[in-house]
């Protein structure tokens, strides 16, 4: 019966507002106030979930989702969630759950020789990977890893002194990370990009601050790298930021959450150059690999589904950019496109800027928002923002399923 009411809601997913409608607290008022006494039949249950459930989802799977990154499925994905639930296997260790341990273990390998990544990353070549809930955990773990490294060396009562480089569009997750295993809030260094370097962060710069914080006495640990940032899908030059860092001892993890999985295509394999020379890589398996739990496609499948993402959001870019009412931010490199309405476009829809008489950059963001609130209200299509160097702009992310 829930495989059939799942059915039915994949079947109509479409047809729901994609951005869910329902006001802050208002599952409180449809809920019963305590824990039901009684069990209700199956029947009563879905449709509460129906009708109180459904209506407070935003449909992630919706194909009118291109908000965030997309957190994909698949048929593959949907039955390997189902099995692993069904089995409910936990497999702390490989006598918990040889099958587990073991199948972990082949997949991740699978996953990295896909990638194409250096031997010395594959269990098979003496390294290894596991699979995360997220890549909030995966970069905790590395920075955990870096840190007690770094601290044998110098000692433990050195913690204070570590200091934690990304730039200033990595995301959250990094810093967040560095706060938990420890490193001082003040050590935590974002580095300004700017859109000369299309947002990547530039080897200069990185050496530069990591020359200040040596002078102060202090000692660079750690470079998060990202292949593909949130807000606009920026790459930072790995080689080249890894040369660097070495020159300091330092540990370079490549945060490849989003574009990770498109260099499985081998187009896009040179966007993880340099890879080689860093200590750690991670990526969102479920972002766009279609997959919940560790169940791959086949490759060709999952080539062909990435090349698609990348058609449309080309299909979408070429669209934008015949308005000339619209800018494309920065250009196009895997399946999103970053654009704004231009203050040039506003000139006779807004107030003037008394002295300058053009529109300003801050009324060009107030449009933005609200053309970008008006767009979700719709239910139609639901996508979000980002504000690189205080501009605001809108990110259409494909990737649904469906
Ligand atoms: C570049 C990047 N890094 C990290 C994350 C965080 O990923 P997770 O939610 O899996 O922790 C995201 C999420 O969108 C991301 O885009």
């Amino acid at each position: 019966m829930i495989i059939d009411f799942l059915a039915d809601y994949y079947r109509d997913v479409e047809k729901y507002p994609v951005l869910s409608q329902v006001e802050p607290g208002y599952l409180q008022k449809r809920l019963p106030k305590s824990t039901p006494h009684n069990p209700e039949p199956i029947e009563t249950i879905l449709q509460d979930v129906q009708e109180h459930i459904v209506a407070g989802l935003t449909h992630w799977q919706s194909p009118n989702f291109f908000a965030y990154f997309q957190c994909t499925s698949s048929m593959a994905g949907f039955l390997g969630e189902m099995l692993s639930t069904g089995f409910n296997v936990v497999g702390f260790s490989w006598i918990a759950s040889p099958a587990a341990t073991e199948l972990e273990t082949i997949v991740v390998d699978w996953l990295g020789e896909i990638l194409e990544l250096p031997k010395s990353f594959l269990f098979s070549g003496n390294g290894g990977g596991v699979l995360q809930g997220t890549t909030c955990e995966a970069v905790l773990c590395t920075i955990v890893a870096a840190r007690d490294q770094m601290l044998s060396q110098i000692g433990r009562e050195n913690l204070l002194k570590l200091v934690v480089y990304a730039s200033d569009q990595t995301h959250s997750a990094i810093q967040k990370a560095a706060q938990i295993a420890g490193i001082h809030p003040k050590n935590f260094r974002a580095i300004k990009t700017s859109k000369s370097t299309s947002y990547a962060l530039s080897p200069d710069s990185l050496r530069a601050q990591i020359r200040k914080v040596v002078e102060a006495g202090l000692v660079p640990l750690f470079l998060c790298a990202t292949v593909g940032t949130t807000p606009t899908a920026a790459i930072d030059p790995l080689d080249k930021l890894c040369a660097v860092a070495k020159e300091y001892g330092m540990w370079v993890h490549v945060d490849a959450a989003y574009a990770g999985s498109a260099c499985i295509c081998p187009e896009f394999r040179h966007f993880i150059h340099g890879v080689e020379d860093a200590n750690s890589f991670s990526l969102n398996a479920h972002k766009v690999v279609l997959n919940h739990f560790g169940l791959l496609l086949p490759l060709d499948n999952l080539r062909s589904f990435m090349r698609n993402h990348v058609k449309m959001a080309n299909l979408f870019e070429g669209l934008v950019a015949k308005d000339k009412r619209f800018e494309i931010v920065v250009s196009r490199k895997f399946a999103m496109v970053c654009f704004r309405i231009l203050p040039s476009a506003l000139s006779d829809k807004v107030h003037k800027n008394d002295k300058l008489d053009i529109v300003s950059e801050e009324d060009a963001n107030e449009a933005n928002r609200k053309l970008l609130e008006f767009i979700n209200m719709s239910g139609r299509v639901f996508m979000t923002h980002a504000v690189v160097e205080g501009v605001c702009v809108i990110r259409f992310a494909v990737g649904a399923t469906l």
